[in-house]
């Protein structure tokens, strides 16, 4: 079996972050998230997998994936345009070839192991298997109708009313059996080809698509606030302690808080979980639970939880900055001057709530 890992797409939602990073390199955690899809991937086993990138940010992806830690065969496929997810497994094929697949969408977390659901896939002789996850607002998904075994009745996009409450995750395994019905189908009124058109059309031709149900949480990071809740979700149930940087005799660390190497805590306190990259200064702060702070980040005289700051950031003069994602380089301080006025330089499709 091989895998095939969608990293093309626009990230539109997540601006002005996905200007300069691809929805996939988002951190969560301090970890791309793209690193959390290959250690799934590697821990059913699979070796050759195949991403997906896009000409404006496959370099971003391919550099990200460089270090290989798990060992797999990669093999990288251009998408010239985000047709849809269906065109990204048309422009696959030659890759996939009749091999069955694992196709994960790059952006997408969830809390827990895949492994149980590519078992039962390789030990049926379905053509097709979906996860579905139930939600409180399927208006918003794909969502399927199943009979009680589990087996599917049909796919809806975007329901306006839906037959049930669960929703499609962005994890599917195919047979080859997948291309003709691609091959059948046409782009929908987006523009795109859609792969609950593709298997809606194996279902019509009477084969069979089984669903398996994700019993914990499943983030789709397309929003801030998802990637605020995806950062809580998982700091709370993988971070450890681990203490590699240095903390002064003024600080107070309590909880679980990762602190990297070269990190440094003065005059401060930090309350897990929480996790501060590598070379990050923090000074005459505190650090609320819930926070990821990313390498090289500076935050001095400043208080902050519950939110997610990026590479190479400063945060100072402060008094609460709460829910809130900053990006490279971005500066957050106030001036000392004794004047009212706000001097602020926003990048483009920026939120400032002050
Ligand atoms: P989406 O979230 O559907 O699309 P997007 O990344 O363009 O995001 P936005 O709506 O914020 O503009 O994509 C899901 C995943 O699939 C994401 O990781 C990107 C990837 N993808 C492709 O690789 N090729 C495609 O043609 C599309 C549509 C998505």
């Amino acid at each position: 079996m091989k895998a095939l890992v969608l990293c093309g797409g626009k990230g539109t939602r997540l601006r002005p972050l996905t200007y300069t990073i691809p929805k996939q390199l988002v951190p969560v955690a301090n970890q791309p998230i793209l690193h959390y899809v290959m250690g799934q991937i590697h821990s059913t086993g699979i070796k050759e997998v195949g991403v997906i990138i896009a000409p404006e940010t496959g370099e971003q992806i391919k550099e990200a994936l460089s270090a290989n830690p798990w060992g797999f065969a990669f093999t990288f496929i251009l998408q010239e345009e985000p047709k849809g997810l269906a065109h990204a497994v048309k422009v696959a094929q030659d890759f996939l070839n009749d091999e069955p697949f694992l196709m994960y969408l790059g952006d997408n977390l969830i809390g827990e192991s895949i492994v149980p659901f590519v078992e039962e896939f390789k030990q049926s002789d379905v053509e097709t298997m979906i996860l579905l996850k139930e939600v409180e607002d399927p208006k918003m998904f794909g969502v399927a109708a199943v009979d009680e075994t589990g087996r599917v009745r049909f796919l809806v996009e975007k329901p306006k009313e839906p037959p049930s409450n669960l929703a499609l995750v962005g994890i599917y395994l195919f047979s080859p059996a997948i291309h003709k019905a691609i091959s059948e189908i046409e782009p929908s009124w987006r523009g795109e080809l859609e792969i609950t058109d593709a298997i809606q059309r194996l279902l019509e031709k009477g084969k069979s698509v089984k669903s398996y149900i994700l019993k914990r949480w499943w983030l789709d990071t397309g929003k801030k606030d998802d990637l605020l809740e995806a950062n809580r979700v998982v700091l709370d149930e993988l971070i450890k302690e681990d203490l590699q940087g240095e903390i002064d005799e003024e600080s107070k660390v309590v909880g679980r808080v990762s602190l990297a190497k070269g990190a440094q805590v003065k005059e401060s306190t930090i309350r897990g979980p929480v996790v501060i990259g590598e070379g990050a200064m923090v000074k005459n702060s505190f650090i609320g639970p819930y926070t990821s702070v990313g390498n090289g980040c500076i935050i001095e005289n400043a208080a902050l939880e519950h939110s997610v700051i990026l590479d190479d950031a400063k945060i100072a003069e402060i008094e609460r900055l709460e829910d809130s994602v900053i990006g490279r380089n971005a500066v957050v301080s106030k001036e000392r001057r004794n004047s009212q006025a706000l001097r602020l330089m926003v990048g483009d499709d920026a939120e400032v709530l002050l």
